[in-house]
């Protein structure tokens, strides 16, 4: 059994999507598949996102909270950020280790319980890979719709190593959906949701961004 299949409560088909309910476990292998690096990376995921102070940051897929907890002093008393995830187990993870101004619902990406434009910044790490391929679209649409007019979009994702080898190795480890590049994973859903590219780029150890902004006023 691949270490995938350990974590990921997922059927073997990239397009299915599956939560992750082993927090623990998660956290580790995160630390381990990061190389010692995580909380530089995502340090500078949170720089990317340009979130400010008093700014208030939805976390779509925020597991643990691990980038939650790093936007919370980004964003400052003043601002807020929230995290939504379907696993209850990662949620109530998230919620022990919760600084006064993060909050945490159980929830799906495709199906936001939260109000229009009611967030600055969204982020979205290593989410869209477990969200049925089916629901992506509507997941990139609700990140739209919460998101002010003139807010930022930033979703990070896997990426896959060139090498056929090793990404079908990695693939193994981690779950099939894990195989797919980003393009595959998002293709043109951002701007077919409404959004402006910004820009995207790649951070070391295979994670990948993409940058978009929700236009102040609709074309
Ligand atoms: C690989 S973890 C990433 C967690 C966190 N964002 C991070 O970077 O550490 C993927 C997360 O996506 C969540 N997830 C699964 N299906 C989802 C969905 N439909 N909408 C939002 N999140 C989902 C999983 O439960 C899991 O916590």
């Amino acid at each position: 059994m691949g270490l995938g299949r350990l974590l990921h409560d997922h059927a073997e088909h990239a397009d299915a999507g599956g939560t992750i309910d082993h927090p623990r476990a998660y956290e580790l292998m995160a630390e381990i598949g990061f190389l010692g690096r995580r909380r530089e990376i995502f340090t500078r995921l949170a720089a990317l996102a340009g979130a400010r102070p008093g700014h208030r940051v939805l976390d779509v897929g925020c597991g643990t909270g691990y980038l939650t907890r790093i936007l919370a002093p980004v964003v400052g008393p003043a601002g807020q950020v929230t995290g939504v995830d379907p696993s209850t187990p990662m949620i109530e993870c998230a919620r022990r280790r919760a600084p006064d101004n993060c909050s945490y619902l159980v929830g799906e990406g495709q199906a936001l319980e939260l109000p229009d434009a009611a967030f600055d910044v969204v982020v979205s790490s290593l989410a869209v890979h477990h969200m049925p391929a089916a629901g992506r679209g509507a997941a990139v649409r609700e990140m739209f719709r919460v998101l002010r007019p003139g807010g930022r979009l930033l979703i990070a994702e896997f990426r896959p190593p060139a090498n056929p080898l090793l990404a079908h190795l990695v693939g193994m480890l981690t779950g099939p959906a894990m195989r797919q590049s980003p393009r595959e994973l998002l293709g043109d859903l951002i701007p077919q949701a409404g959004f402006h590219l910004i820009d995207e780029g790649d951070l070391p150890v295979m994670l990948t961004y993409v940058r978009a902004l929700r236009p102040a006023a609709r074309p």
